[in-house]
C-alpha cells in the first residue's frame, strides 16, 4: 500500500461550471442546520496498486459513479474523518489541529486495509478545498465541517482488501448539532447494544462502526433521549464513549475524568479538553469508570458534571442518563459551570478570539 506523498501534495483548482448563485448561497448559509448542505466543490483523489495515489485535484461535487460491484457497497471498506474551518475575527479562516485528523486518517486506513494518504497530502486537500470554497464558511457561531473519506471502488466480489479506491472530501456548511439542547443533553444507557470489542474497529472512524451503532441510537431516540452511551463489551459495564462524541466526568475532588484509549475514538476534541484542563484547575485523568460509579457519583454528589466532546457537537452537557436500570441526574439537571467555561475556551481558540499559544490553528 502506497503511503508516498502525492507528488507536490498540489491539489489544482478546477472550478465548477455551475457555482450556486451568492443570493442562494447566502440564504443557505443563514441557517445551514447540520449536514444537510453542501458547497460546490470535493478535493478528490485516486488511488490503484499500481499507480499509488494520483489524479489529484479540486472538482466541481458531483454525484460518484460507481460499479454495482464496488467493493465498498459490499464489504463496507470505508474510513472518513471530520473537521471544521473557523471563520477568524480578520475574515480569514482557519483549521483546528488537522494534523491530529490527518494522523487518525491513517490509522483508520491501515485498520482498514484502505491506501494510506499521507498526511501533508490529507491537510493539502482540506486546505486546498476550503480555499476554493471559501465563500461557504459561515459566520461564527457556525462553521464549515469538512468531511474527508476514503472509499474501495475496486469492481470485484470477493473479500481481499480493493486495489483501487477514491479519497475525497465534500464541505458543509453547519450550525449546532444539537439545536435547541443547549441546556444540555440526555444519553441512553446501551447495556445490551455494543458499539465495539477490543481488537474490533472501534479505535477506527469507519463506517461499519456507525451503521453498528445505528440500532442502538434508534432505542436512545424511542426513550426520549438524545443520544446513546455505549459500555464495554465484555461486560456491559464499563463507559466507552457515546454515537459521535467522548465523555468526561468532572469530579468534586477537581478531576476530569474519561474513559481510555482502546476501543473509542481517540477524539480530537477529547484530546485537546485534557490538554485544557489544567487551566481550568482540573487534573485529568484516564482510567476505566464503571456504570456503578457514574450512578453512585451522580448520586452522593462526588461527579459534579459530565460532558461530551466532539468536532461537531463540541462539547455537549450531559444533564442525565437513562437506562433500564432507572434514570441518572447530572449535579442539578442544567450544564455545569467547568463544562460552559471549557466549552468558551475551545470555541474562543477555534475562532481565532484568543491567542494561539499551542499552535492548534491552521491558517487556510
Ligand atoms: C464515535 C465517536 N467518538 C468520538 C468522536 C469525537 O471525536 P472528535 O473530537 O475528533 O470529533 C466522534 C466524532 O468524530 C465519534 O464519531
Amino acid at each position: 500500500m502506497s503511503s508516498r506523498p502525492i507528488a507536490q501534495a498540489r491539489f489544482p483548482h478546477v472550478a465548477t461550471a455551475n457555482p450556486t448563485p451568492a443570493a442562494q448561497r447566502d440564504g443557505l448559509l443563514a441557517d445551514p442546520g447540520f449536514g444537510r448542505v453542501f458547497t460546490d466543490h470535493v478535493a478528490t483523489a485516486t488511488w490503484t496498486a499500481g499507480e499509488g495515489w494520483h489524479d489529484t485535484a479540486v472538482r466541481a461535487a458531483e454525484p460518484l459513479t460507481l460499479h454495482p460491484a464496488a467493493a465498498v457497497l459490499h464489504y463496507a471498506q470505508e474510513i472518513f474523518e471530520g473537521l471544521k474551518a473557523y471563520r477568524q475575527p480578520d475574515g480569514s479562516v482557519a483549521l483546528f489541529r488537522p494534523d491530529l485528523n490527518a494522523a487518525r486518517f491513517a490509522h483508520s486506513a491501515r485498520r482498514l486495509a484502505l491506501p494510506v494518504l499521507p498526511a501533508e497530502s490529507f491537510v493539502e486537500a482540506v486546505t486546498a478545498l476550503v480555499r476554493a470554497d471559501e465563500a461557504w464558511v459561515p459566520e461564527p457561531p457556525a462553521s464549515l465541517y469538512l468531511r474527508p473519506f476514503t472509499v474501495a471502488t475496486e469492481a470485484f466480489l470477493g473479500v481481499r482488501p480493493a486495489e483501487e479506491a477514491r479519497f475525497l472530501v465534500t464541505a458543509s456548511p453547519a450550525g449546532p448539532l444539537f439545536a435547541g439542547r443547549e441546556a444540555g443533553v440526555t444519553l441512553w444507557i446501551s447495556d445490551t447494544l455494543s458499539r465495539a470489542a477490543p481488537g474490533g474497529t472501534g479505535d477506527a472512524k469507519c463506517g461499519g462502526n456507525y451503521a453498528a451503532g445505528l440500532a442502538a441510537q434508534a432505542l436512545a431516540k424511542e426513550h426520549a433521549c438524545d443520544q446513546v452511551l455505549f459500555l464495554d463489551a465484555r461486560e456491559h459495564r464499563w463507559l466507552e464513549e457515546s454515537g459521535t462524541m467522548n465523555v468526561l466526568l468532572v469530579t468534586a475532588d477537581g478531576e476530569l475524568v474519561t474513559p481510555p484509549l482502546g476501543t473509542i475514538l481517540d477524539g480530537v476534541t477529547r484530546r485537546s479538553v485534557l490538554e485544557l484542563a489544567a487551566g481550568h484547575g482540573l487534573t485529568a485523568v484516564e482510567r476505566p469508570i464503571s456504570v456503578e460509579e457514574l450512578r453512585a457519583g451522580c448520586a452522593d454528589g462526588s461527579i459534579t458534571e459530565v460532558f461530551a466532546t466532539g468536532t461537531a457537537a463540541v462539547i455537549s452537557p450531559i444533564v442525565a442518563f437513562r437506562s433500564t436500570a432507572g434514570d441518572v441526574v447530572v449535579g442539578d439537571g442544567t450544564p455545569g459551570e467547568r463544562t460552559l467555561a471549557l466549552h468558551a475556551e475551545l470555541l474562543d481558540i477555534q475562532f481565532g478570539r484568543v491567542p494561539d499559544t499551542r499552535g492548534w490553528r491552521l491558517s487556510v
